[in-house]
């Protein structure tokens, strides 16, 4: 048959198709290491759990991967570019210098990858110029790290997509403008009041990010990019927001920024931010800024914006105790109020709840 394409053109189109990237290792019968960059890979079936990959004839690994058996799916992190391009390369070499585990079988399993999948192939069916091996999946895998995403040719990174409705079930989007307009207001007040800058965030697809800021009259005065998206455990707004959100909306973001071993000591620094109503970074890693924040919660207690005062270190030093500590809480409740939260009536700053945990 002749096609009215060439074969150009047909892998612009295939690569209109994005997907992860993954490295395929094998072992072969002297215990030497094999593997190759594959975009090909696929799930086929739950159960019993089947997956497939197509390699092509003509690589020279393809008798490895047809007699081996045996291979494993390595999912790629985001940060594993090299790590696709070292595999995407023909010849020896590959595996010089890297550290691997090594798994059952003597499978070689990349290191700090997003996922791997260890299988056993059940199937070579010829493809065209390829052969489709179907594995069935007899061990995994899974970390938090986000996977490596290719299209257009063309490395790419995974992030939520923007059009989609925030997880937080809050007011209508007209409920968030009228919150925004109310906490512009009132952080215009505080910062010429205390001479001090605020920054007026809301929970956005990539976490913590930063709608509108108010600077302090005289220098220095701090610039804050509108749409700057703020780290959410090492700033007093992530800090804040993850005292009055849901669990399931901040956790993939606090395990995507924090190892295991410190999510203790995390929750600890929520649980005493949520119980006094205020967060406080003395040197936020994003920039040096020191940051004190109020969460600004809806009628369902969960928090639809932040106000915090940011300033550098030297010249500001935040407390949960002070002029500014109080103006700010009471800020925060006052406009919380105002969106129709009725929760308990709170006490003095820095002892009181200001809502019901929402974990
Ligand atoms: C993102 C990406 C995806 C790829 N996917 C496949 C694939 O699915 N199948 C394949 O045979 N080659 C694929 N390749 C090409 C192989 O990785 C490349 O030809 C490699 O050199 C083969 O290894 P070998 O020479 O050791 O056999 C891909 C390359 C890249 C960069």
């Amino acid at each position: 048959m002749t096609y009215q394409f060439d074969h150009r053109e047909l892998r612009d189109v295939l690569g209109s198709f994005v997907t992860g990237v993954t490295v395929v290792t094998t072992v072969d019968g002297a215990g030497c290491h094999h593997g190759l960059t594959v975009n090909s890979f696929s799930s086929v079936s739950l159960d019993p759990p089947l997956v497939l990959w197509s390699q092509s004839n003509s690589s020279p690994s393809h008798p490895v991967f047809s007699k081996s058996g045996r291979f494993v799916i390595n999912i790629l992190a985001e940060d594993q570019v090299d790590l696709s391009n070292r595999f995407a390369r023909s010849g020896p070499g590959k595996f010089a210098n890297l550290v691997v585990d090594v798994g059952a079988y003597g499978l070689p399993i990349l290191k700090d990858t997003s996922a791997w999948l260890a299988c056993k192939l059940v199937s070579a069916i010829p493809g065209g110029d390829h052969t489709i091996f179907i594995g069935e999946v007899e061990q995994i895998q899974k970390a938090t790290r986000k996977p490596l995403v290719f299209g257009g040719g063309k490395y790419l990174v995974a992030d939520p997509h923007d059009m989609v409705p925030s997880p937080v079930e809050k007011s209508s989007n007209e409920g968030s403008f009228h919150a925004m307009r109310l906490g512009g207001r009132v952080m215009a007040r505080l910062a010429a009041e205390f001479d001090q800058s605020f920054a007026l965030a809301v929970w956005g697809s990539h976490g913590p990010t930063v709608m509108n800021w108010a600077p302090s009259l005289t220098s220095p005065r701090k610039t804050l990019p509108v749409g700057l998206v703020l780290p959410v455990t090492s700033t007093a707004t992530g800090i804040a927001f993850t005292a009055h959100l849901p669990n399931s909306v901040t956790e993939p973001f606090v395990k995507a920024e924090l190892a295991s071993s410190s999510i203790e000591y995390w929750n600890a620094e929520v649980r005493a931010a949520r119980a006094r109503g205020l967060a406080m970074k003395l040197d936020n890693l994003s920039g040096g800024d020191s940051a004190l924040s109020v969460p600004v919660v809806d009628a369902s207690g969960h928090a639809i914006l932040t106000i915090t005062a940011v300033g550098d270190p030297d010249q500001f030093v935040p407390s949960f105790d002070g002029p500014l500590a109080r103006a700010l809480y009471a800020a925060g409740k006052s406009l919380s109020r105002r969106l129709g939260y009725v929760g308990e009536e709170q006490g003095a700053c820095g002892t009181a709840e200001v809502v019901k945990s929402v974990d």
